[in-house]
C-alpha cells in the first residue's frame, strides 16, 4: 500500500499567516514585488509552477519576464537528463550579478533536480547567493519557506525525502485561458533503470476522482477548450489507492461533463495500455485521437535491461489493437538512443520499429547517466560519437516518415482548435496533435474551425480556415 500523506485542510490553512506575512513584508517597504519564474522539463513542472504562481499572487506578487526587474527569481528544475541540469547551473550562475546589484533580491531553486542530495549540496556549497532551495514534496509549504528566507539571516534549504503527498486546494494561476493542465496523479513506481523520476518524485499516488472531476468541471465552466490530464503513468491511475474508478472510467466521467472541449492525457506506459482503454477512447468523442506511447527502444534485449515490462511484439500488439478500435488514432513516442550496452543491431531494431508504427513525431534523447540509477553503473562501451551518429540517423528516418505522412494530408480538411498566437499566424492543433499554421485574427483563439491543408514544408503544415465551427 502506498505511504501517501494527504495534506489536511488544517495544514494548508497553517500557511495563511506566512502568506500574510510576506504580503505585509513588501507593503511595509512600499514595494509592489515582482516574481520571475522559469520552469524546465515536463508539463508536471509547468503545472507545479502554476501553483507556485497562485501562491505568489496571494502574497501580493506580480509577474515579470525580465529577471532584472524581479524581487524574487525561481528556477523550477528538471533532473531527467544532464543537459537540463547543466543549463540550470549556467542560468543560476548568471544571476549572481543581479544579486550583487540588488541585495534584497531572493533567488530560489526548486523541483526535481534539488531533490537529489548531491545537487542540493552543490547549491548549498557553491551558490551562496541562492537563498532558498526546496524539493518536490514541500510545494504546499512554499509560503512558509519563502517567509523564512525573507525573514531570517539564514538560507532555507528544504529537500526532505519522502514517498510523497497530495495537497488539494493550493491556489493556482494558470498560464493560458484555452489549454489547461490537470494533474491526476504524481510520482512513479516503475523504476525504469535509466530514470531518476521515481527517486525525485516519490511513489505513485492518485488524486481522488471527485477532486479531479471537480477541477475538470471548473475548467470547462471557465471556458477552457483543452484539458490535459497529467501523470507519469496515467494508465495506472487509482491503482495504488485501490480506487473503483480506473483511468478508462475517469476518462468516461470527464467526457460526460457537458460542454465542448478536448481531453488529452500524458504519459502512458505501454505495459498498462489495455484494450479497454482504447475501447473507451473510441466511445468518448471528447478524447483526443492522439496517443503518446513511449517505446524507448525497439530491441527486446534493451527493453529488458531498461526494466520496461513489455516486448517489441507486445507493444506492437497494443498499437495494432488501438488502430482497430480507434481507426484515426495517431502515435507519438519517446526513444532513448545509446542505452548502456546497446549495439548497432539493437539500434536497428528501433529503426525498424519506428518504420512499422509510423509515428507522427518522436521525442528522441541520447542516454544520460543519472546518479543512483541502476543503468548508470552498467557497462557502456559505445562512444559518444557513435551514439550521436545513431541519433542523427534516427531523427533523419523519423523526418522521412513524418513528411510522407504530412504529404498525405495535402488538400484535406480537418477540425482544428485555434490554439496559440504565434506572432503573425495562429497555430491550430488537429485531433491527432499535428500543428497547422493558419492566418487569422487573434480574436479567433479558443475557437474551433475546419482548416484545409494548402502546403507542407518538411514538418510544418500550412492551411486556411474554411469555416469557424464554434
Ligand atoms: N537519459 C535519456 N533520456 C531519458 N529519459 C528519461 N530518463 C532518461 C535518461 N537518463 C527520457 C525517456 C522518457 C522521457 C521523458 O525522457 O525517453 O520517456
Ligand atoms: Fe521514468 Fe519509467 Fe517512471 Fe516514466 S515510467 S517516469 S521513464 S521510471
Amino acid at each position: 500500500m502506498s505511504q501517501t500523506r494527504i495534506i489536511s485542510p488544517e495544514e494548508l490553512a497553517a500557511q495563511r499567516p506566512f502568506t500574510d506575512w510576506v504580503r505585509a513584508h513588501y507593503e511595509a517597504q512600499g514595494i509592489a514585488p515582482l516574481a520571475y519564474i522559469r520552469s524546465f522539463g515536463c508539463q508536471q513542472n509547468v503545472a507545479d509552477a502554476e501553483h507556485i504562481k497562485g501562491m505568489l499572487a496571494e502574497m501580493g506578487f506580480g509577474f515579470t519576464e525580465e529577471p532584472g526587474e524581479a524581487d524574487f527569481i525561481l528556477f523550477n528544475t528538471c533532473a531527467v537528463r544532464e543537459h537540463a541540469e547543466d543549463r540550470v547551473f549556467g542560468n543560476v550562475g548568471a544571476l549572481k550579478t543581479f544579486k550583487t546589484r540588488k541585495p534584497s533580491l531572493l533567488i530560489a531553486v526548486c523541483g526535481c533536480m534539488v531533490q537529489q542530495e548531491h545537487i542540493a549540496e552543490k547549491f548549498k556549497k557553491s551558490y551562496p547567493f541562492v537563498g532558498l532551495v526546496f524539493g518536490t514534496h514541500v510545494l504546499y509549504k512554499f509560503p512558509e519557506l519563502l517567509a523564512g528566507a525573507l525573514r531570517g539571516r539564514k538560507r532555507v534549504i528544504e529537500t526532505p525525502n519522502e514517498d510523497g503527498n497530495i495537497a488539494e486546494g493550493i491556489p493556482v494561476r494558470r498560464d493560458g485561458d484555452v489549454k489547461a493542465w490537470l494533474p491526476i496523479m504524481y510520482g512513479c513506481n516503475n523504476f525504469c533503470t535509466y530514470c531518476i523520476v521515481p527517486y525525485v518524485r516519490g511513489r505513485e499516488r492518485s488524486r481522488k476522482p471527485e477532486d479531479v472531476l471537480a477541477e475538470a468541471r471548473d475548467l470547462v465552466a471557465a471556458g477552457y477548450k483543452e484539458i490535459t490530464l497529467l501523470g507519469q503513468n496515467v494508465n495506472s491511475y487509482g491503482r495504488s489507492e485501490g480506487f473503483e474508478v480506473d483511468f478508462p472510467e475517469l476518462l468516461r466521467r470527464i467526457n460526460a461533463i457537458p460542454g465542448d472541449f478536448i481531453i488529452r492525457f500524458m504519459t502512458s506506459h505501454p505495459k498498462d495500455a489495455t484494450p479497454r482503454l482504447f475501447d473507451t477512447i473510441a466511445e468518448c468523442e471528447k478524447v483526443s485521437r492522439h496517443f503518446h506511447l513511449p517505446v524507448q527502444s525497439g530491441s527486446n534485449r534493451i527493453l529488458k535491461a531498461m526494466n520496461r515490462h513489455y516486448t517489441r511484439e507486445s507493444y506492437l500488439e497494443v498499437v495494432d489493437y488501438a488502430r482497430k478500435a480507434v481507426p484515426d488514432i495517431s502515435f507519438t513516442s519517446d526513444i532513448i538512443v545509446g542505452f548502456p550496452g546497446e549495439t548497432r543491431e539493437d539500434f536497428e531494431d528501433t529503426l525498424s520499429l519506428i518504420d512499422r508504427v509510423g509515428y507522427t513525431s518522436l521525442f528522441t534523447f541520447i542516454y544520460s547517466p543519472r546518479v543512483g540509477t541502476p543503468a548508470a553503473s552498467m557497462p557502456d562501451p559505445i562512444s559518444a560519437e557513435e551514439k550521436s551518429k545513431w541519433f542523427q540517423e534516427l531523427t533523419a528516418r523519423q523526418e522521412e516518415i513524418a513528411s510522407r505522412r504530412l504529404a498525405d494530408m495535402m488538400g484535406k480538411r480537418f477540425r482544428a482548435l485555434l490554439e496559440t498566437d504565434a506572432g503573425g499566424f495562429i497555430e491550430a492543433r488537429l485531433p491527432d496533435n499535428v500543428i497547422v499554421r493558419v492566418q487569422g485574427d487573434r480574436a479567433l483563439l479558443g475557437h474551433r474551425a475546419i482548416v484545409e491543408i494548402t502546403e507542407t514544408k518538411s514538418w510544418i503544415l500550412i492551411g486556411n480556415i474554411v469555416e469557424i465551427i464554434d
